[in-house]
């Protein structure tokens, strides 16, 4: 049998698990990807850990573990079943060039079926492994270390590389084959070819051991890391639904206060009396959707709803509640109520929620506002369509009326496309993307493609400019006053994207300025160096921190001369006159109360 465990239980039994062999706990990182133009969010444990598993020594050390924040919208629409969820936490280990597949393995099983941990029994466990292909061989030696637990060959499978591969998150960068560990609930197989990766449900996967050991080039080589790493993450939800016996992540303790929220509002309730599955449905994404958002709001780098980037992503999570919750008639206002449940059953473990609590719920407020004038104005015109479809026998809406849906209405497309589908009609995508192509900037569609894309690449170029950045940070502090403080960062290997707390357009006088600091700086030839100290130290030394650590925990501050000191984890120049001139391209708002500005560098003559 196993142990029926709380959320809170199994982060401390996982935490303690391999605090005993050697590993320390570290913080995990924002939700908001650090200089990464890639990604819009940190949708793994590895994001924040990337130069570390590219070989940068870790402050902490080889062996560390963590609950990482995660947001995955990829299959957004597929929320509403027993286990998709947007947010989710992530419980990791890793080794940093330190053991490798054997005692990642070994600890996996010990930690998933000694009834000191979680007990699940062995019967009940099925893993996979990777099969190989024609540029990597196949993973035997894992299936060998999951024999010599007793895993009996029947229940180790070898799966391709759509099941079996972890990474780059996009084009370049750390990745390797994984083994993935399924529980077996116990129902009959769908069918003959049922098997852990089916989505029938029968298999529920709970832990995933990455043993990453290559580099995927930008010419799409493999080669071998200097180190091989162990990446391992477990999802907490989905574990404690198993654990507790539960066939689904919103049954478990984490989600109860919120789906009693929800009842209490709607005056409905999920369960027997919900016969066809649309009240459980709307339950589920209003529950998903709203605790996503919450914790996108709350982020140490918190996000507004906007047309760009994950601005729009959050805007598509909160419309979609307040839609769902339309059809439950929720009233007006429920959306605050819903989001201080959030807070309060998260708030103990990240404390940026409470913290941030004002802000998240007058942001919430202010969307669901927008969005329920606009929405029963976009129904209307949406149904004034339909019946023009309906009497012309159409079966597709044409592009540009879903564009002026979009453009008018608010309604993102995918809204449309759910309303069409309600009534059996498709949606002219194509003739949208056009439609909306000839609009001035691309959201959803950067989006996705940003979306889609891989971890930063460690190049020169995406260096200078994160050294650049942080010479920017100070001169903007020195320029405009000490509350400018980092929102964003976002580098490609042409330009910096900075965003940072500032009410005002910046004068002409002022951007000059900022640029002459920081092309003093540069031509000073300050040196870079790196210490590793804890924050606490870090801070009484004044360096500018963008997260929070754990108390006592070890960080690296990179200094830049007297001028700039940051915690930070890399990489940077090691002489700043490789940087060039420091021009400053535009200066915007990117939010209410925070600037953009876009920056290059330029050889100096
Ligand atoms: N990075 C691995 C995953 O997300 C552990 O499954």
């Amino acid at each position: 049998m196993n142990r029926s465990l709380t959320a809170h239980e199994l982060r401390e039994i996982f935490f303690c698990f391999f605090k005993q062999r050697g590993h320390t706990l570290i913080s995990g990182g924002s939700l908001i990807p650090q200089n990464d133009p890639t990604v819009l969010f940190t949708t793994a444990g590895m994001h924040p850990l990337v130069p570390y598993l590219m070989g940068e020594p870790h402050p902490a050390g080889q062996r560390l573990c963590d609950v990482q924040k995660c947001i995955r919208t990829g299959d957004i629409d597929a929320v509403g079943n027993a286990s998709h969820l947007t947010f989710f936490e992530m419980l990791g280990s890793w080794s940093l060039g330190d053991y490798f597949k054997e005692d990642a393995i070994a600890w996996s099983y010990e930690f998933l079926t000694s009834p000191d941990t979680l007990g699940f029994p062995p019967d009940a466990l099925y893993v996979t492994v990777f099969q190989g292909n024609d540029r990597v061989p196949a993973d035997r030696e894992s299936a060998e270390v999951w024999k010599k637990m007793g895993i009996p060959e029947a229940r180790i499978l070898f799966l391709p590389v759509e099941d079996n591969w972890w990474g780059p998150a996009g084009r370049t960068g750390p990745c390797g084959p994984d083994t993935e560990m399924f529980i077996d609930i116990g129902q009959p197989p769908c069918g003959p070819a049922c098997r852990p990766g089916c989505s029938c449900g029968k298999y529920f996967e709970i832990w995933n051991d990455v043993f990453m050991q290559y580099e995927k080039t930008a010419e799409g080589a493999y080669v071998p890391l200097k180190k091989n790493n162990v990446d391992t993450g477990m999802g907490v939800e989905r574990t404690i639904a198993m654990l507790q016996g539960k066939k689904s992540v919103y049954e478990t303790e984490l989600f109860a206060p919120i789906i009693a929220a929800i009842a209490a509002q709607s005056g409905q309730a999920m369960g027997k009396s919900d016969v066809d599955g649309q009240v459980t449905r709307a339950f589920r994404v209003i529950a998903d959707h709203l605790r996503s958002s919450v914790f996108i709001l709350g982020d140490e780098q918190g996000v507004s709803p906007s047309n760009l980037g994950q601005g729009y992503v959050l805007r598509r999570l909160i419309r979609r509640a307040v839609r769902h919750a339309k059809n439950l008639e929720m009233s007006v206002g429920f959306v605050k109520l819903i989001a201080e449940s959030v807070i309060a059953q998260y708030g103990p473990i990240y404390p940026e929620l409470t913290h941030n609590r004002d802000r998240i719920l007058r942001e919430l407020a202010a969307e669901e506002e927008k969005f329920e004038k606009t929405l029963n104005q976009g129904l209307q015109e949406f149904g004034k369509v339909l019946e023009q479809m309906k009497a012309h026998n159409q079966k597709a809406l044409a592009g540009r009326i879903a564009f002026r849906l979009y453009d008018t209405y608010g309604f993102p497309v995918e809204f449309t496309a759910e309303l069409c589908a309600e009534q059996g009609i498709t949606i002219d995508k194509d003739g949208f993307d056009k439609a909306f192509a000839k609009h001035q900037e691309i959201s959803r569609q950067g989006a996705d493609k940003v979306f889609k894309g891989g971890l930063a690449d460690n190049s020169e170029a995406t260096t200078r400019l994160h050294t650049a950045t942080h010479l920017l940070h100070r001169s903007l502090q020195l320029v405009l006053g000490d509350h400018v403080k980092q929102k964003g960062s976002n580098i490609t290997a042409e330009r910096l994207r900075f965003d940072f707390s500032h009410s005002a357009k910046l004068t002409p006088e002022e951007i000059r300025k900022v640029e002459t600091l920081v092309n003093d700086a540069i031509q000073k030839g300050l040196p870079v160096s790196v210490e590793v100290m804890t924050l606490e130290q870090a801070q009484a030394a004044n360096a500018t921190a963008l997260f929070a650590a754990k108390y006592g925990e070890q960080v690296k501050v990179y200094s830049i001369g007297d001028f700039s000191r940051e915690v930070c984890g890399g990489p940077h120049v090691d002489n700043i006159r490789e940087l060039g001139r420091f021009r400053i391209q535009k200066e915007e708002a990117s939010s209410a109360g925070v600037r953009r500005i876009r920056a290059v560098l330029e050889a100096s003559c």
